[in-house]
């Protein structure tokens, strides 16, 4: 079973010694100026800790110590919102409708093959208090093959969800990600980053998983904090040429709706403080 189960996973985490595989490879652009290939598309290279699934696309902006600022591309993800007390089990409730959708719940009864990573998104209630909101979206990246046309699902506590490109800064972590641990770490990245005087979202964090739970060794999570800046306009001007010229992304008011969505999560989740 693909579940990952955080009970067993707590028990793992007593057994095996917690392995820091701190980031050691970074995903990779294999950018080439001058081959403009039909479309402009560039051919990626996964890094590894995406196990050979695919996984979204990104280019490492800036690396400070184990910490990268990534640019991710604009995809298609499948989300579904879960409310219960605990990570863990808004997780596997996620999970299980994301499986569903995954083996052939959808209008054209496709199945999609696993992707990378498993991403949850989780809403800070109380920074002082280091608390979090009892709603998380649990999201499920479209495999490569399908991102032009996902199949819509059938159950509609899932939605496909264009993603804008983003920047986020990424800290990657090993050993199991217990919700424990994901929430102290989630919130000393915020005050590492905000300390140094970078600009980033600090309502919600992003948790990135790339492994089963029968991995033991070598894992590898990630936490994710979102840039308040633009996409860069080197990027765009960059990209722009290589496409030659054929996409003409309106990125700063893509951005905006990205942070929109995520704004109004935020907002329907707090609803009711003051
Ligand atoms: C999903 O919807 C499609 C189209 O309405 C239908 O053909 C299919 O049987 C549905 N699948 C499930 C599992 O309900
Ligand atoms: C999925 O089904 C919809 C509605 O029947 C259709 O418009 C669409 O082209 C199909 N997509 C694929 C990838 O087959
Ligand atoms: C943030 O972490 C880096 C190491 O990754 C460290 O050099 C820096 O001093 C930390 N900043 C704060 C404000 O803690
Ligand atoms: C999740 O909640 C947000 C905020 O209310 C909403 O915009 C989004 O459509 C919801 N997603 C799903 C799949 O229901």
């Amino acid at each position: 079973m693909k579940l990952n189960r955080q009970a067993s996973a707590l028990v793992a985490l007593v057994v095996v010694a917690s392995c820091s595989s701190l980031i050691t490879q970074a995903g990779r652009l294999e950018a080439d100026g001058d081959e403009a290939s039909a479309g402009g598309s560039v051919q990626w290279q996964p890094p590894s800790f995406c196990r050979g699934k695919d996984c979204p696309e990104f280019e490492v902006l800036q690396t400070r110590d184990d910490v990268e600022l990534r640019h991710y591309k604009r995809a298609h993800w499948i989300s579904t919102n879960v409310s219960n007390a605990k990570w863990s089990e808004a997780y596997d409730e996620g999970y299980k409708r994301l499986q569903k959708y995954v083996s052939g719940e959808n209008v054209n009864s496709t199945k999609l093959p696993q992707t990378n990573p498993s991403f949850t998104l989780l809403y800070v209630a109380d920074p002082k208090a280091h608390t979090m909101q009892t709603t998380y979206t649990i999201e499920y990246f479209v495999p490569f093959e399908l991102q032009e046309k996902p199949p819509q699902p059938n159950s509609t506590d899932l939605a496909v969800t264009p993603v804008d490109e983003q920047e986020v800064w990424v800290v990657a972590f090993g050993g199991f990600a217990t919700e424990e641990i994901v929430i102290q770490r989630g919130f000393e990245f915020i005050a590492n980053l905000t300390g140094d005087g970078i600009d980033v979202h600090t309502e919600f964090i992003g948790l990135a998983l790339y492994d089963q739970p029968a991995r033991l060794i070598k894992r590898h999570n990630e936490l994710w904090l979102w840039s308040k800046t633009q996409p860069s306009a080197a990027l765009r001007r960059t990209r722009t040429t290589a496409g030659g010229g054929t996409e003409n992304d309106d990125d700063v008011g893509a951005v905006l709706r990205f942070k929109r969505m995520f704004e109004a999560v935020v907002k329907r989740v707090m609803g009711g403080r003051d």
